[in-house]
């Protein structure tokens, strides 16, 4: 997978396939399908119903007596390969290159796990089980096989995971000063940093000021580089955009919205607290506490 991660030699159909999806006219359809209603990618809950039926499917194909059952589930898992991959595949559009890459080969695969599905459905309504059943297997063997690439895309990459999730495990409770109020010029996005994590700071007028985490929950990108307008802040990576009062996430790829500090000014100089409960100790601190 690492030598996939690394392949630059598909960076050209990468571009190619990328453009062609963000070419797609989804208009708001787009965020849906990323999951940003849902808090989390689609994709992956989307993929529940072909995986599901087609591994019931093979178990039916071992038994005796349910022929028919095992043809309507392959029919049902193929019918439900379209939507889960428009969604995997706009997510797709929104990644670096080397997961962009990965995400390539984990489409590939399951094309081809989707074509000897295909294969074992038409072989069944031929009256050919056998061929069928083995299609179907092999169909199995090899969607497997995608999913195993998904799981490195997910988890090992981090595609899809919320980049901003690490913020309040960061920052000590309580206020923490980021300077005098004239360092923000009115509008401007300014980078800072309370308790070492950066920290994007807008002053909207006067001392009303607004602090968001610095890291783009979608991917990380620096929002103190992107552009502030209406109240918002546009992420320069992918486009998602931010409410800067707190921190939502009104259009997507991001699903998660960005972590977002109370802020006040005390003689001239502003400071940040996070505005979220103080969260849980992380397992590790747990751990060396006992
Ligand atoms: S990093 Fe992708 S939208 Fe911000």
């Amino acid at each position: 997978m690492d030598r996939v991660e690394g392949a630059a030699a598909l960076d050209g159909l990468v571009d190619r396939v990328r453009g062609a999806v963000r070419a797609l006219p989804l208009g708001d359809g787009r965020d849906a399908l990323h999951g940003r209603w849902l808090g989390h990618p689609l994709h992956p809950l989307m993929v529940q119903v072909p995986i599901g039926t087609w591994v019931s499917a093979a178990v039916l194909d071992l038994l005796p007596g349910q022929r028919r059952a095992a043809h309507a589930l392959v029919g049902v898992g193929l019918a439900a390969v379209a939507p889960a991959a428009i969604a995997g595949w706009v997510d797709w559009a929104e990644l670096q290159r080397r997961q962009m890459r990965v995400g390539l080969m984990h489409a590939a695969v399951n094309i081809t796990a989707v074509g000897l599905y295909a294969g074992s459905f038409t072989a069944r309504m031929r009256g050919r089980p056998v061929l069928g059943k083995a299609l179907g297997f092999a169909g199995l063997l090899t969607v497997s096989v995608g999913g195993a690439i998904g799981g490195h895309l997910a988890y090992r990459q981090a595609s899809g995971a919320n980049h901003a999730e690490a913020v309040p495990q960061l920052v000590e409770p309580g206020w923490h000063p980021i300077g005098a109020v004239a360092d923000f010029p009115v509008g401007e996005a300014v980078r800072r940093h309370v308790d070492d994590v950066p920290v994007l700071v807008v002053r909207e007028s006067g001392e009303q000021v607004h602090v968001l985490a610095e890291s783009c929950s979608h991917m990380g990108g620096p929002l103190s580089e992107g552009t502030v307008v209406d109240g918002c802040v546009r992420c320069p990576w992918h486009g998602s955009v931010f409410r800067l009062a707190d921190g939502w996430n009104v259009r997507g790829p991001a699903t998660a919205p960005q972590p977002v500090f109370d802020t006040r000014v005390t003689n001239g100089r502003v400071e940040a607290r996070l505005a979220t409960p103080a969260p849980e100790h992380p397992v590790e601190t747990s751990r060396h506490a006992a």
